[in-house]
This record gives structure tokens, C-alpha cells and sequence, in this order.
């Protein structure tokens, strides 16, 4: 028999079918739940509701699991590539080596953007934020390239453009922000090689692509692909109920992540530790501001909505920090900092009895930093690793022949009716 929930509300009971997920996962399914009680339920946030049914990506925030596929994300980090785990999450399932081939073929294929994009990125003003410019620019493209869906093979042209021009995009930008001359891709290099070199190549100072850091900007990318229903992700899903274009919908994600809460947390993370540099303020002293319930400073790059353990992906983050230090024969003294900072939250037993834990941006910006992205970059960098779940949500969403328009409920606590006073009558 299957399992139902029992609700009693002014004494009717009423029976509300459960659904297990997979990995037994349970959700109460009140969908009929205002048709049959007129009530609705309340959740700011979003923090018990789900909103999906999704084959994408599992999470275990209390054991601390990532999984796209199935697959764990330490796997992937270890064994795949970005492009792979693009493929991946798009498709559901890993290419084939004719896949792969030809998966390649198209990113470099697809990977010039339009000419003329290249005058809007030149009218931003020099300060602009390149998240600001990358979400224009997302929304931007549907007018250069109308958006092709209808058939699979379309749909999964426009994809893979998107994955290809995101990149040249992102280089670009940084490119025309510094006054240089913009790099193109380059059919020979692979997805990240080639990003490594449209950013840092210049005809003044050759680029010599170094291996170890296109692996390690893999991982960096793999470790952001997906994380099912975030901030940015149900932005996406949400703006493309709608049934608005993919372009628009993608410009909403990008906009969404730009928050410090979210993905522009690992921007936070690094201004805050070269604060703690500059300013000679202890850790000790840091902790305690984060602590105090009259002051709203956090510890960026601490804490998660699904996560009470260690986020898996940190603690893959905070080993490629020691790795590509060391590779580069560099000393960054803001990993002291960042590795005391933990030590000193994880043995306060505020942070403990609230689980907080790094989170995935805690580390990723010293490994940007060795990597010579610039700070105004880094969410920039998570935009890009996490276009392929925003495009596998989108798609699942769009597969679903009952994707519903998302239109949450309100309680409302406003006014009573009243009447209307006109002004003459108003002091
Ligand atoms: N520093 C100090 N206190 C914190 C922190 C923090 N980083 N995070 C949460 N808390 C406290 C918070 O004040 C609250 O305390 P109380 O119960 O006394 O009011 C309690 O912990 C629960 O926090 P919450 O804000 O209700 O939790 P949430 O699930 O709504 O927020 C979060 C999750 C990630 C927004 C939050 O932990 C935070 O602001 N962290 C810092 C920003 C950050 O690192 N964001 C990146 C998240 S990971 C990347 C991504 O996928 O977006």
C-alpha cells in the first residue's frame, strides 16, 4: 500500500500521498492541498519545499554527498573533465568516445561570438562588474543567435553554444575591461586550456598553458556544475516557466548567483581574508564579529542551506589549494589565514551547534588567485562551471509536459478593505 500523511485540521483529517525519492528521500505531495483544505503552506525561502522531481543531482547535507548522475563528485573530479560532466548532467548519462569527439568539435566550432557583441563589451564603463556585463551579455546573445529548440538536435546545438560562448565571453570581457586586445579560441586547445589562454595570452607576453592548472580549473569548474535546487538554479527554472527564452532565463541565473549569499561568496571570502591581512585583525577577533547577534558581518564562505557536515566540494577545494600552490611554487599568505580561520570557527561551539561548515567558496578564490583570475572574476568563474546544471534543469523543466508555471501563495498580513480618501481631503 502506498504511504500517505495524515493532516488534521479543524478536526477533518485528511490523507496526502507521499513520494520517495531513489535515494529515499520522502516529500509530502500537496499539490491538492488548498483545493481540498483552502489552506496553503508557508515556507520563507523554500527551506522544506521541493519544487521538482529531478533526475539530476543528488544531496546528502547531512553525510556531506554530492552526486551528478549518481556519479560522486569526487570521481568526477578525479577521473572526468568539465566537458565530460557537462555532457553528463545534460544528457544524463557519460558520452561515448564519439560523443566526446564530437562534443569537442562543436564547442570549438560554436566558440567565436558575434563581432559586433564585441562593441557592447566596450561600453560597459571600465567599472563595470563582470557579472553585470556577463548577465547582459547572456541575454544579449538570443538576438544574435535565435534560440533553435525545436527538435532535440537543435535544442542540443543551442546548448552547446551557450557552453562554448560563455567562455569567450567571460575572456573577453576581462580582456576589453583591461583595454587589451580581445584573444580568440583556439581549435587546438581544449575547453579550459583555451580559456587560460583567451584570458592571459598577449602578443607582448606569450601564455604558455600549463597543464597542471587546466586540470586543476577541471576541477574547479567540475566541482560547480550542479547542486540541484539553489538560488540560482530555481531562478532559472522559475524565469523559464514562464516559457520565456532560454537566453532570458539563463541571464536570470547569472544575476541570482552575483549574490554574496550565493555565488559571489567567493569574491566575499577573499576580500575578507585580504582584510584580515591588511588590517592585522586576529581570527579570534573575526570569529567573534561573526558571532555577534547585533552586527550582520558573517563568515563568508562558512555555512549552507543543505549542507550540516563539511561541503564535499571544500574539502576537495582546499587540497587543490595546496596543490597548485605548491605546483606554482607559490605562497599565498591568505591560505594561513583562511586554514586558522577554520580551525578557529570549527572549534566554537557556536559554529558547531549550528553546523556550520566551509562551504565551497572558502577555498576556490585562493585557488583563482594562484590562478591569476582576478578577484572581479571569481563569480564569474562559478557562472561558467555552473552553466551546465542551470541548461539540465532548464531542459528537464522544459521536457516535463507539466512544467507549471512557478507562482508561489502569500499569507497576507496587509490592511483591511478601506476606502480610498482623496487628496484634497489628506493633510
Ligand atoms: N557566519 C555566521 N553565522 C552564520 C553564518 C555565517 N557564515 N551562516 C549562518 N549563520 C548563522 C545565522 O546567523 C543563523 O543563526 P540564528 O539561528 O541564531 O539566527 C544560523 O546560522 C542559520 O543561518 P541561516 O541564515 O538561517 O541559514 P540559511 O540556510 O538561510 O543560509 C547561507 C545559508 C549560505 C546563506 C548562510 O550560511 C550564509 O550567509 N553564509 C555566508 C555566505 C556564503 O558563504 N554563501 C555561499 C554558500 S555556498 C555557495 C552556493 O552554492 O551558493
Amino acid at each position: 500500500m502506498e504511504e500517505t500523511a495524515t493532516l488534521i485540521l479543524e478536526g477533518k483529517s485528511y490523507e496526502l500521498p507521499v513520494v520517495v525519492g531513489t535515494e529515499g528521500e520522502k516529500g509530502i505531495d500537496i499539490t491538492t492541498l488548498r483545493q481540498k483544505t483552502g489552506y496553503i503552506t508557508l515556507d520563507p525561502g523554500y527551506g522544506n519545499t521541493g519544487s521538482c522531481i529531478s533526475e539530476i543531482t543528488f544531496m546528502d547535507g547531512e553525510k556531506g554527498i554530492l552526486r551528478y548522475r549518481g556519479i560522486p563528485v569526487e570521481q568526477l573530479a578525479e577521473k572526468s573533465t568539465f566537458v565530460e560532466t557537462a555532457f553528463l548532467l545534460i544528457n544524463g548519462r557519460l558520452p561515448s568516445q564519439k560523443e566526446f569527439i564530437s562534443t569537442s568539435v562543436a564547442l570549438n566550432d560554436y566558440s567565436l561570438v558575434h563581432e559586433d557583441m564585441q562593441i557592447f563589451f566596450q561600453n560597459f564603463p571600465r567599472r563595470a562588474h563582470p557579472m553585470g556585463i556577463l548577465s547582459s551579455m547572456m541575454n544579449a546573445l538570443r538576438s544574435f543567435y535565435p534560440e533553435l529548440d525545436n527538435t532535440l538536435e537543435e535544442a542540443n546545438k543551442t546548448y552547446l553554444r551557450l557552453l562554448s560562448k560563455i567562455r569567450t565571453m567571460a575572456a573577453m570581457s576581462y580582456k576589453i575591461s583591461n583595454g587589451q586586445k580581445v584573444v580568440y579560441p583556439r581549435p587546438d586547445f581544449s575547453y579550459c586550456a583555451n580559456f587560460l589562454n583567451m584570458m592571459f595570452d598577449s602578443p607582448v607576453k606569450p601564455y604558455n598553458v600549463d597543464p597542471d592548472l587546466v586540470q586543476a580549473l577541471n576541477v574547479f569548474w567540475i566541482l560547480h556544475a550542479d547542486h540541484e535546487q539553489n538560488c540560482s538554479t530555481a531562478a532559472v527554472r522559475v524565469v523559464g516557466s514562464g516559457r520565456v527564452n532560454i537566453y532570458a532565463a539563463l541571464s536570470a541565473g547569472v544575476a541570482a548567483l552575483w549574490g554574496p549569499l550565493h555565488g559571489g561568496a567567493n569574491q566575499a571570502v577573499i576580500e575578507m581574508l585580504m582584510e584580515i591581512e591588511k588590517s592585522g585583525v586576529t581570527v579570534d577577533e573575526v570569529v567573534k564579529r561573526a558571532k555577534a547577534k547585533d552586527d550582520s558581518f558573517r563568515l563568508m564562505g562558512f555555512g549552507h542551506r543543505v549542507y550540516k557536515t563539511y561541503d564535499p566540494r571544500a574539502k576537495i577545494m582546499k587540497k587543490m589549494c595546496d596543490t597548485v600552490l605548491s605546483k606554482l611554487k607559490t605562497y599565498d599568505p591568505l591560505l594561513d589565514i583562511a586554514k586558522r580561520l577554520e580551525e578557529v570557527a570549527l572549534t566554537d561551539s557556536y559554529f558547531i551547534d549550528k553546523n556550520l561548515y566551509p562551504n565551497v567558496d572558502f577555498y576556490s578564490g585562493i585557488v583563482l588567485r594562484a590562478m591569476g583570475i582576478p578577484i572581479n572574476m571569481f563569480t564569474v568563474m562559478f557562472a561558467i562551471g555552473r552553466l551546465p546544471g542551470w541548461l539540465a534543469q532548464w531542459k528537464e523543466g522544459a521536457e516535463d509536459p507539466d512544467w507549471k508555471i512557478s507562482r508561489p501563495r502569500q499569507i497576507y498580513m496587509g490592511e483591511n478593505v478601506r476606502d480610498y480618501i482623496p487628496l484634497s481631503e489628506r493633510k
